[in-house]
């Protein structure tokens, strides 16, 4: 393999592309598309989102603290980029796509009905960085399609055709996985036991 030298940028992918639903003081919803998010910890669980200024979205999360991460499928794909590409103070993408919210649980925020998994989240922290601020939030909440979860209680998150982002380009996830977590290490009985339970899912945690 013969590399070319570049200078440093985000040259970074997949990431996943998520939507983004925020309030502002007046409980007014808004919904932006983010590619530049991650787990940040386990336990507590926390994730990040990297936000410019200037975003409509932004304006919200400080006011408010909070917002939700709406996973998005191969079926949002329209709506993602649009939402991503169009600001909520030029017009209403809610009512552009006719967006049904879920009133929140732990959050003020509502969610988006379409979306599979909803991430209810509270602002831990926010660091400027230079483009774009870091916020780190502690999920407080996850609503689940129940038509991912199967009669054992496991989430099969991976048959809801989640959208991922490559360096400018949409794709979905297969619905065949390619391995399980630490099969290059298990022995091969433990591996056949594991792929098998890993076809039913994860066990999803009831609250
Ligand atoms: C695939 C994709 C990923 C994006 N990721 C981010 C991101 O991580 N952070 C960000 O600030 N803007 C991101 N954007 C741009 C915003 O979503 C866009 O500017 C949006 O119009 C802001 O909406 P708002 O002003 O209503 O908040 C992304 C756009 C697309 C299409």
């Amino acid at each position: 393999m013969t590399k070319e030298l570049f200078k440093g940028s985000i040259l970074f992918g997949p990431v996943p592309a998520v939507l983004v639903t925020t309030i502002n003081q007046d409980g007014q919803p808004n919904v932006f598309t983010v590619g530049w998010t991650g787990v940040a910890c386990s336990h507590p669980p926390m994730v990040t989102i990297a936000v410019r200024k200037e975003r409509l979205s932004y304006e919200n999360i400080r006011a408010t603290g909070e917002f939700v991460i709406n996973l998005t499928t191969r079926k949002m794909l329209k709506m993602t980029d649009f939402c991503g590409c169009r600001s909520g103070r030029k017009i209403d993408k809610i009512k552009h796509f006719g967006l049904e919210l879920e009133a929140g649980v732990d959050v003020a925020v509502p969610s988006l009905k379409i979306s599979p998994v909803a991430l209810e989240c509270r602002v831990y922290s926010l660091t400027e960085l230079g483009s774009h601020d870091l916020f780190v939030a502690e999920i407080v909440r996850n609503k689940v399609d129940t038509a991912l979860i199967d009669k054992e209680g496991r989430i099969r998150l991976g048959e809801a055709g989640l959208l991922a982002y490559c360096h400018g380009e949409y794709f979905s996830l297969g619905r065949q996985p390619l391995g399980t977590f630490g099969h290059s290490v298990a022995r091969r009985s433990v591996r056949q036991a594991r792929q098998a339970k890993h076809n039913q899912g994860g066990k999803a945690q009831k609250s």
